[in-house]
Protein backbone atom coordinates (compact mmCIF):
# COMPACT_ATOMS: atom_id res chain seq x y z
CA UNK A 1 0.00 0.00 0.00
CA UNK A 2 1.43 2.97 -0.81
CA UNK A 3 1.68 6.12 1.61
CA UNK A 4 -0.43 8.81 1.68
CA UNK A 5 1.08 11.99 1.35
CA UNK A 6 -1.68 14.89 1.64
CA UNK A 7 -5.09 13.94 3.57
CA UNK A 8 -7.67 16.55 3.59
CA UNK A 9 -10.45 15.73 5.56
CA UNK A 10 -13.74 17.37 5.78
CA UNK A 11 -13.09 20.45 4.15
CA UNK A 12 -15.46 23.19 4.15
CA UNK A 13 -15.58 26.54 2.03
CA UNK A 14 -18.19 29.20 1.27
CA UNK A 15 -17.78 32.54 -0.40
CA UNK A 16 -20.88 34.31 0.38
CA UNK A 17 -23.54 32.03 -0.53
CA UNK A 18 -21.75 30.34 -2.89
CA UNK A 19 -20.38 26.63 -1.57
CA UNK A 20 -16.94 26.31 -2.64
CA UNK A 21 -15.78 22.92 -1.02
CA UNK A 22 -18.69 20.95 0.89
CA UNK A 23 -17.06 18.42 2.54
CA UNK A 24 -14.44 17.38 0.92
CA UNK A 25 -12.14 13.79 1.55
CA UNK A 26 -8.99 13.27 -0.29
CA UNK A 27 -5.77 11.27 0.07
CA UNK A 28 -3.03 11.75 -2.16
CA UNK A 29 -0.89 8.41 -2.24
CA UNK A 30 2.78 8.82 -3.06
CA UNK A 31 3.98 8.19 -6.92
CA UNK A 32 0.15 8.89 -8.43
CA UNK A 33 -0.90 11.31 -10.80
CA UNK A 34 -4.51 12.32 -9.76
CA UNK A 35 -6.61 14.31 -12.13
CA UNK A 36 -9.34 16.30 -10.81
CA UNK A 37 -11.63 16.89 -13.33
CA UNK A 38 -15.60 18.83 -13.26
CA UNK A 39 -17.51 21.83 -14.38
CA UNK A 40 -16.68 25.07 -13.72
CA UNK A 41 -17.20 26.64 -10.46
CA UNK A 42 -16.77 23.27 -9.01
CA UNK A 43 -14.14 24.16 -6.71
CA UNK A 44 -11.37 22.62 -8.39
CA UNK A 45 -8.76 25.15 -7.95
CA UNK A 46 -10.23 26.12 -4.44
CA UNK A 47 -9.09 22.60 -3.12
CA UNK A 48 -5.43 23.43 -4.63
CA UNK A 49 -5.21 26.68 -2.59
CA UNK A 50 -6.91 24.87 0.43
CA UNK A 51 -4.02 22.52 -0.13
CA UNK A 52 -1.14 24.92 -0.57
CA UNK A 53 -2.23 27.72 2.22
CA UNK A 54 -3.42 29.70 0.14
CA UNK A 55 -7.31 29.79 1.74
CA UNK A 56 -8.08 28.85 5.02
CA UNK A 57 -11.22 26.32 5.17
CA UNK A 58 -13.91 27.16 7.59
CA UNK A 59 -13.77 23.54 8.55
CA UNK A 60 -11.48 20.42 8.14
CA UNK A 61 -8.07 19.67 7.71
CA UNK A 62 -4.85 19.15 5.57
CA UNK A 63 -2.15 17.36 6.37
CA UNK A 64 0.83 16.56 4.63
CA UNK A 65 3.09 13.72 5.81
CA UNK A 66 1.35 13.67 9.25
CA UNK A 67 1.84 16.95 9.50
CA UNK A 68 -1.58 19.59 9.85
CA UNK A 69 -0.25 22.08 7.52
CA UNK A 70 -4.29 23.41 7.18
CA UNK A 71 -3.13 27.17 9.05
CA UNK A 72 0.85 27.26 7.51
CA UNK A 73 1.43 30.18 5.18
CA UNK A 74 1.97 29.40 1.62
CA UNK A 75 6.04 29.52 1.80
CA UNK A 76 6.02 27.33 4.79
CA UNK A 77 3.75 24.45 2.81
CA UNK A 78 6.36 24.98 -0.10
CA UNK A 79 8.97 24.37 2.01
CA UNK A 80 7.67 21.42 3.65
CA UNK A 81 7.39 20.06 -0.46
CA UNK A 82 4.11 21.28 -2.30
CA UNK A 83 4.68 22.89 -5.11
CA UNK A 84 2.05 24.94 -7.44
CA UNK A 85 2.32 25.37 -11.06
CA UNK A 86 -0.27 27.66 -12.19
CA UNK A 87 -2.52 27.58 -15.37
CA UNK A 88 -0.99 30.96 -16.37
CA UNK A 89 2.76 30.54 -16.09
CA UNK A 90 4.08 33.04 -13.14
CA UNK A 91 7.32 34.09 -15.00
CA UNK A 92 9.20 37.05 -14.78
CA UNK A 93 8.87 37.83 -18.53
CA UNK A 94 11.99 40.19 -18.55
CA UNK A 95 14.45 37.73 -17.12
CA UNK A 96 15.95 35.20 -18.44
CA UNK A 97 14.58 31.72 -18.13
CA UNK A 98 18.08 30.86 -15.61
CA UNK A 99 16.96 34.25 -13.71
CA UNK A 100 13.49 32.93 -12.96
CA UNK A 101 15.06 29.95 -12.04
CA UNK A 102 17.56 30.93 -9.07
CA UNK A 103 14.65 33.42 -7.73
CA UNK A 104 12.33 30.20 -7.59
CA UNK A 105 15.17 28.42 -5.40
CA UNK A 106 16.10 31.45 -3.62
CA UNK A 107 12.67 31.91 -2.56
CA UNK A 108 12.52 28.13 -0.98
CA UNK A 109 15.51 29.43 0.73
CA UNK A 110 14.32 32.36 2.15
CA UNK A 111 15.51 35.25 0.16
CA UNK A 112 12.81 35.97 -2.48
CA UNK A 113 13.99 38.73 -4.39
CA UNK A 114 18.21 37.73 -3.53
CA UNK A 115 18.53 35.52 -6.58
CA UNK A 116 22.60 37.18 -6.36
CA UNK A 117 22.80 34.81 -3.11
CA UNK A 118 22.22 31.49 -4.94
CA UNK A 119 23.61 32.21 -8.27
CA UNK A 120 26.87 29.73 -7.41
CA UNK A 121 27.67 27.73 -9.58
CA UNK A 122 26.06 24.34 -8.39
CA UNK A 123 22.79 26.11 -8.52
CA UNK A 124 23.37 26.86 -11.61
CA UNK A 125 24.26 23.38 -12.91
CA UNK A 126 21.23 22.12 -10.95
CA UNK A 127 19.00 24.40 -12.39
CA UNK A 128 20.73 23.21 -15.99
CA UNK A 129 20.24 20.00 -15.05
CA UNK A 130 16.68 20.38 -14.21
CA UNK A 131 15.75 22.98 -17.63
CA UNK A 132 17.43 20.07 -19.61
CA UNK A 133 14.96 17.07 -18.13
CA UNK A 134 12.12 19.57 -19.34
CA UNK A 135 13.91 19.57 -22.45
CA UNK A 136 14.37 23.99 -22.35
CA UNK A 137 18.07 24.48 -21.62
CA UNK A 138 18.81 25.73 -24.34
CA UNK A 139 16.41 28.47 -23.54
CA UNK A 140 18.43 28.97 -20.40
CA UNK A 141 19.70 32.66 -21.23
CA UNK A 142 16.72 33.79 -23.22
CA UNK A 143 14.02 36.01 -21.39
CA UNK A 144 11.10 34.74 -20.76
CA UNK A 145 8.80 36.50 -22.53
CA UNK A 146 10.64 35.70 -25.99
CA UNK A 147 9.21 31.58 -25.91
CA UNK A 148 6.10 30.04 -27.35
CA UNK A 149 3.35 29.23 -24.51
CA UNK A 150 4.20 25.65 -25.13
CA UNK A 151 7.77 26.41 -23.49
CA UNK A 152 6.37 28.61 -20.83
CA UNK A 153 4.98 25.89 -19.46
CA UNK A 154 7.33 23.25 -19.63
CA UNK A 155 9.97 26.11 -17.81
CA UNK A 156 6.86 26.54 -15.00
CA UNK A 157 7.62 22.91 -14.36
CA UNK A 158 11.17 22.97 -13.91
CA UNK A 159 10.45 26.17 -11.57
CA UNK A 160 8.25 24.22 -9.45
CA UNK A 161 10.57 21.00 -9.56
CA UNK A 162 13.65 23.88 -8.81
CA UNK A 163 11.45 24.19 -5.38
CA UNK A 164 12.22 20.05 -4.75
CA UNK A 165 8.74 19.28 -3.77
CA UNK A 166 7.54 15.53 -2.83
CA UNK A 167 4.12 16.42 -4.31
CA UNK A 168 3.44 19.27 -7.84
CA UNK A 169 -0.23 20.54 -7.59
CA UNK A 170 -1.12 21.42 -11.23
CA UNK A 171 -4.28 23.55 -12.84
CA UNK A 172 -4.89 22.32 -16.00
CA UNK A 173 -0.75 22.10 -17.28
CA UNK A 174 -2.15 22.29 -20.81
CA UNK A 175 -4.69 24.87 -20.77
CA UNK A 176 -3.63 27.51 -23.66
CA UNK A 177 -1.40 24.85 -25.56
CA UNK A 178 -2.69 23.64 -28.88
CA UNK A 179 -4.25 19.79 -28.78
CA UNK A 180 -1.21 18.44 -30.65
CA UNK A 181 1.47 20.23 -28.44
CA UNK A 182 -0.73 18.47 -25.28
CA UNK A 183 1.07 15.00 -25.36
CA UNK A 184 4.23 16.11 -25.97
CA UNK A 185 4.33 18.56 -22.67
CA UNK A 186 2.11 16.12 -20.68
CA UNK A 187 4.98 13.19 -21.89
CA UNK A 188 7.54 15.61 -21.21
CA UNK A 189 6.07 16.86 -17.63
CA UNK A 190 4.88 12.79 -16.29
CA UNK A 191 8.71 11.53 -17.27
CA UNK A 192 10.27 14.87 -15.58
CA UNK A 193 7.54 14.13 -12.33
CA UNK A 194 8.69 10.22 -12.83
CA UNK A 195 12.45 10.60 -12.59
CA UNK A 196 12.52 13.08 -9.37
CA UNK A 197 10.19 11.11 -7.46
CA UNK A 198 7.40 13.38 -7.22
CA UNK A 199 4.16 12.82 -6.86
CA UNK A 200 0.93 15.05 -9.04
CA UNK A 201 -2.01 16.07 -8.78
CA UNK A 202 -3.53 18.11 -11.56
CA UNK A 203 -7.14 19.69 -13.07
CA UNK A 204 -7.71 18.89 -16.49
CA UNK A 205 -10.29 19.81 -18.72
CA UNK A 206 -9.57 17.02 -22.08
CA UNK A 207 -10.20 13.93 -21.16
CA UNK A 208 -7.42 12.14 -23.92
CA UNK A 209 -5.14 13.97 -21.21
CA UNK A 210 -6.81 12.48 -18.28
CA UNK A 211 -7.28 8.79 -19.84
CA UNK A 212 -3.40 8.70 -20.97
CA UNK A 213 -1.64 10.31 -18.00
CA UNK A 214 -4.07 9.69 -14.54
CA UNK A 215 -3.97 6.94 -12.66
CA UNK A 216 -6.85 7.94 -11.03
CA UNK A 217 -9.24 10.27 -11.38
CA UNK A 218 -11.23 12.51 -9.32
CA UNK A 219 -14.55 14.06 -10.17
CA UNK A 220 -15.76 17.23 -8.61
CA UNK A 221 -19.28 18.70 -8.43
CA UNK A 222 -20.68 21.90 -6.82
CA UNK A 223 -17.95 21.78 -3.77
CA UNK A 224 -17.80 17.44 -3.56
CA UNK A 225 -16.15 14.81 -4.54
CA UNK A 226 -18.82 12.94 -6.89
CA UNK A 227 -16.76 10.21 -7.81
CA UNK A 228 -13.15 8.87 -7.45
CA UNK A 229 -11.65 5.38 -9.67
CA UNK A 230 -9.62 4.46 -12.14
CA UNK A 231 -9.63 6.95 -15.63
CA UNK A 232 -11.40 3.85 -17.04
CA UNK A 233 -13.92 3.35 -13.93
CA UNK A 234 -14.72 6.83 -14.15
CA UNK A 235 -14.87 8.34 -17.36
CA UNK A 236 -17.06 5.20 -18.52
CA UNK A 237 -19.80 6.01 -15.99
CA UNK A 238 -22.60 7.66 -17.78
CA UNK A 239 -23.31 10.13 -15.14
CA UNK A 240 -20.08 11.10 -15.80
CA UNK A 241 -20.14 11.43 -19.24
CA UNK A 242 -23.24 13.50 -18.92
CA UNK A 243 -22.91 15.84 -16.42
CA UNK A 244 -19.07 16.61 -16.40
CA UNK A 245 -17.69 15.69 -20.32
CA UNK A 246 -20.83 16.85 -21.83
CA UNK A 247 -20.83 13.92 -24.58
N1 LIG B 1 -11.85 34.28 -3.83
C1 LIG B 1 -13.12 34.01 -4.14
N2 LIG B 1 -14.12 34.86 -3.79
C2 LIG B 1 -15.42 34.60 -4.06
N3 LIG B 1 -15.83 33.48 -4.71
C3 LIG B 1 -14.90 32.61 -5.10
C4 LIG B 1 -13.50 32.82 -4.84
N4 LIG B 1 -12.79 31.77 -5.34
C5 LIG B 1 -13.71 30.94 -5.89
N5 LIG B 1 -14.96 31.43 -5.75
C6 LIG B 1 -16.21 30.78 -6.18
O1 LIG B 1 -16.19 29.45 -5.69
C7 LIG B 1 -16.67 28.54 -6.66
C8 LIG B 1 -15.59 27.51 -6.99
O2 LIG B 1 -14.53 28.17 -7.69
P1 LIG B 1 -13.25 27.44 -8.24
O3 LIG B 1 -12.64 26.65 -7.15
O4 LIG B 1 -12.41 28.47 -8.89
O5 LIG B 1 -13.88 26.44 -9.32
P2 LIG B 1 -13.18 25.63 -10.51
O6 LIG B 1 -11.70 25.75 -10.36
O7 LIG B 1 -13.69 24.24 -10.36
O8 LIG B 1 -13.68 26.25 -11.77
C9 LIG B 1 -17.09 29.37 -7.85
O9 LIG B 1 -18.47 29.64 -7.73
C10 LIG B 1 -16.28 30.64 -7.69
O10 LIG B 1 -16.92 31.75 -8.29
MG1 LIG C 1 -10.26 26.50 -11.70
Amino acid sequence: MAKVLLSAKGIEIRFGGVIAADGIDLDVYEGENLAIIGPNGAGKTTFLNVSTGYLRPQAGSVSFLGRDITAQLPRTVTRLGIARAFQIPQLFLDQTVMENMLIAAASLNGHPSGFRALSGLPQVSEMTRLLDLVGVGQFAGRKARELPEGQRKLVDIALALALKPRLLLMDEPTSGVASSEKFGIMDILTRALAREKVTSVFVEHDMDVVERYANRVAVWSMGKIQKIGTPVQVLADPKVREHVIGI
